[in-house]
């Protein structure tokens, strides 16, 4: 006997579970919410921002977001943090039955580790910058001396957007390979990567895989740098802008030929394919697109961008994404661009100073194609407010008919939030407008 409801299975309502706490899950949430298919949607543990849907469970507790999947009902479980998915989530889910889109814990080694992402592109003839790993600190310092600078010195493991060093003289190549194999990192420093310094401009490109073949969603632009004109240290990001000024479908095809489906193909023969968001970090150069490293899961704050532009619903993406049929799915974008400026805690990236009132207004009501995004936020317990738990605290995003009008927008929103001792960059975006 058939179970079938006379309701076409594409307009069932599912209930959701998006796991992470920052500004890249409010945002998916924020748009998981608005889908006319979206039954009930549960963040854990979430931010003061997505309070109406937070449960209290930690994001590496795999066997307890499991469970509460299960008593739940949860249809569809999506991750933001890499953390999780590099620990084997999904594997976790997938043990016990439940629908998960995301890649397993071998198909995380992407981003997981480098020195793996790195020979799967060397074998796939992947472009991507020279490079060496070394495991012993003397060695990566010959190395180093022989290359001289600049040189990019990298921590091997996740190390939060944090590992990777620029070094522009001999003195600070040397400093980073000591800093790094000299505990700073914990086990993510037991190997470094010395690659290539490449020179153009940086772009977070994003696809969903299922395993076999990828649907291509949209490029961005992060500012990953703390301080206008790309000054200070590296960050999470501080912002992010799309679509950038630069990118076209010519582009886009070729990444996709030369990148992302021979990308695929190799994960696909190795007996791992990936499955989930491909997040493709590149430098455009001279001699043409080149990879600077995988990530499996969406960028933080690029995210926050996608999600302001996106029209379509998001639902029937990640559902086509796990049963493999991106064929059914008719993407829409916002005809213009988008902008999210990051407000950050005073001391930011190397401390951060908890526990300041943020006034944050309400803008959901207000139909302008804005938003303000909570990241490292914490509600009061008396209700009155916010108060900032950690780095990256807002990311205020706006879109407009083009680049200057998002822009615009976004720092507009920016003035109306009362957020003492806050940082932020005042050049988001001015990238693409060549100012
Ligand atoms: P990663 O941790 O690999 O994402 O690197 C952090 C940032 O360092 C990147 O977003 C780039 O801005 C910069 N970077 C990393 N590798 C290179 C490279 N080979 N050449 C130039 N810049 C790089
Ligand atoms: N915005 C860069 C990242 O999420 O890694």
């Amino acid at each position: 006997m058939s179970d079938y409801t006379g309701v076409p299975p594409a307009q069932n309502k599912v209930t959701i579970l998006l796991v992470g706490s920052g500004g890249r899950e409010h945002a998916l949430a924020w748009k998981l919410a608005r889908s006319p298919r979206c039954e009930r949607l549960y963040v854990a543990p979430g931010n003061a921002g997505t309070a109406a849907w937070n449960v209290d469970i930690d994001v590496d507790d795999f066997v307890g977001l499991a469970e509460f999947a299960l008593e739940k009902g949860v249809d569809l479980t999506f991750v933001g943090p890499e953390g999780p998915l590099c620990g084997g989530i999904v594997d976790c889910f997938l043990e016990r039955g439940l629908r998960i889109f995301g890649p397993g814990r071998m198909a995380a080694r992407l981003e997981g580790s480098k020195a793996f992402a790195k020979e799967l592109m060397a074998r796939a003839g992947i472009p991507t910058a020279a490079y060496r790993v070394f495991d012993e600190r003397d060695d990566a310092l010959a190395y180093v001396a022989e290359q001289g600078a600049p040189v990019v010195v990298k921590a091997d493991g996740l190390a939060a957007g944090k590992g990777a060093v620029v070094a522009k003289t001999d003195e600070e190549a040397v400093e980073a390979v000591e800093r790094i194999m000299g505990g700073g990192f914990g086990a993510a420093g037991k190997r470094v990567v010395v690659e290539e310094f490449l020179v153009g401009q940086e772009v977070s490109f994003f696809c969903l895989c299922d395993g076999k073949t990828a649907l291509p969603l949209m490029a961005a632009q992060d500012h990953k740098r703390l301080l206008d004109n790309d000054e200070g240290p590296n960050t999470g990001g501080m912002g992010a802008y799309g679509p950038p000024v630069f990118w076209n479908r010519d582009l886009e095809e070729e990444i996709m030929g030369s990148v992302v489906e021979p990308t695929l193909r190799a994960m696909d023969e190795d007996g791992v394919p990936f499955m989930g968001v491909l997040f493709v970090g590149l430098i455009l150069t001279e001699q043409g697109p080149k990879v600077l490293e995988y990530n499996v899961r969406f960028g933080d704050p690029e995210t926050q961008v996608l999600m302001m532009l996106l029209e379509s619903d998001l639902v029937p993406i990640l559902e086509a994404g796990m049963n493999g049929s991106f064929e059914s799915v008719e993407l829409s974008w916002f005809p213009g661009a988008a902008v999210c400026v990051v407000m950050a805690s005073a001391g930011y990236p190397e401390s951060s100073t908890k526990g300041v009132p943020v006034g944050v207004p309400d803008v959901s009501g207000e139909d302008r194609g804005e938003a303000i995004f909570h990241a490292a936020t914490v509600g009061r317990r008396d209700g009155t407010g916010v108060d900032t738990g950690g780095g990256r605290v807002l990311g205020v995003t706006a879109r407009g008919e083009d680049l200057a009008q998002a822009r615009a927008q976004a720092y507009a929103l920016v003035e109306r939030i009362d957020f003492p001792g806050a940082c932020f960059r005042n050049d988001i975006g001015s990238k693409g407008l060549g100012v």
